[in-house]
């Protein structure tokens, strides 16, 4: 057979299973192959047309090689599907999938705080303002209610908000219950900013709440210590700036000593040595008595965090966006007690 004729036979073989390939392979690529006979007949080939005819055989062979490959591989994974018929088999390739990076935070919180007596509380993410706002001291057009930018939802004659933030489940929580009140709220929050890696408009926040008689800022510093050295190392120290938020008064800024440089100074704390990671306080009375608690006889504390800020220092992840694309080469780098 010459060049062409077998050419033209390669382009028409049909493979359909191991008994064809296996024809196949001995035809063209065995040790006794119709190609054997062509590069013998090199010797007698006139010197100037050598180079293009064994092109031409090298040619052939190439080609029958990879048919034969493709041909197995085809083979190959039809026979694997064949196999997922039979259900008593062991799957071929089981995907594992990995947790999150905010729900393994989010779990370690949970914990951290289940051991020293708090229980978990949930609530709707459509509230309506007197969860969100009017119980926790927002006056009706007090210019507080702009600090967080908020999305309002209209049903019927009814105004609703995406809630912006879950001290709106700590009012559903006293409005239920009479102290001690331990409780902390994980959950979905919601504010109209655009989008970049610094902010986004939905996110993550746990917020904990803690009322009893005699409840001090001594209680909650100690909290607040227990808390950081147990997620960010027993080395971590803290520290409180004043601040505002309309439903704790004194209020305060917690910061941690920069857990990444051991606070002598980088990109990550500008240089200071610390990182701002929540805000907290004494619950003001005016947000007991709204939810039928007696402000003379208890008092409470307040913190609230987000869940992505931790996740980045503890991850190092820079870009906030990363946690909600769900890109599943971002997300399966996460293993519990990783960081
Ligand atoms: N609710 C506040 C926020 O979302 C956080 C906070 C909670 C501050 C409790 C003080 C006390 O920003």
């Amino acid at each position: 057979m010459n060049i062409q004729e077998l050419a033209a036979e390669l382009e028409q073989v049909s493979i359909h299973d191991a008994q064809t390939l296996e024809q196949f392979r001995i035809r063209f690529l065995g040790s006794k192959n119709v190609l054997k006979d062509l590069y013998a007949a090199i010797k007698d080939i006139p010197n100037e047309e050598k180079r293009v005819y064994g092109q031409q055989v090298n040619g052939l062979k190439e080609r029958a090689e990879q048919i034969y490959l493709e041909a197995k591989t085809d083979l190959g994974q039809t026979q694997k599907s064949v196999n997922q018929d039979d259900w008593s088999k062991p799957s071929e390739d089981p995907k594992v999938g990995a947790h999150h990076p905010l729900s393994l935070i989010r779990k370690e919180i949970i914990s951290t705080f289940k051991r020293i007596g708090f229980e978990v509380s949930e609530g709707p993410e459509i509230e309506d303002d007197w969860h969100n706002f009017s119980a926790l001291n927002f006056p009706p057009e007090h210019p507080a209610r702009d600090m967080q930018d908020t999305f309002f939802i209209e049903k019927g004659a009814q105004e609703f908000a995406l809630r912006t933030h879950t001290s709106s489940v700590q009012v559903r929580v006293m409005e239920q219950q009479q102290p001690p009140i331990r409780t902390i709220s994980p959950g979905r929050v919601y504010r109209n900013e655009a989008i970049s890696a610094r902010a986004h408009c939905f996110f993550h926040q746990v917020e904990g709440l803690y009322i009893d008689r005699g409840v001090s800022f001594a209680d909650l510093k100690q909290t607040l210590l227990y808390f950081a050295q147990e997620l960010f190392g027993s080395q971590t120290q803290i520290r409180l700036r004043p601040s505002y938020f309309p439903f704790t008064e004194p209020s305060a800024e917690v910061d941690i000593s920069c857990t990444l440089c051991a606070s002598k100074g980088c990109n990550v704390c500008k240089y200071t040595g610390w990182l701002e990671i929540m805000g907290c306080g004494m619950v003001d009375p005016n947000v007991l008595e709204a939810c039928g608690i007696d402000a003379n006889q208890f008092t409470g504390f307040a913190f609230g965090m987000g869940l992505e800020r931790i996740a980045q220092l503890k991850y190092r992840v820079t870009d906030l966006r990363l946690y909600s694309e769900n890109d599943v080469r971002f997300l399966k780098q996460f293993k519990p007690g990783m960081a």
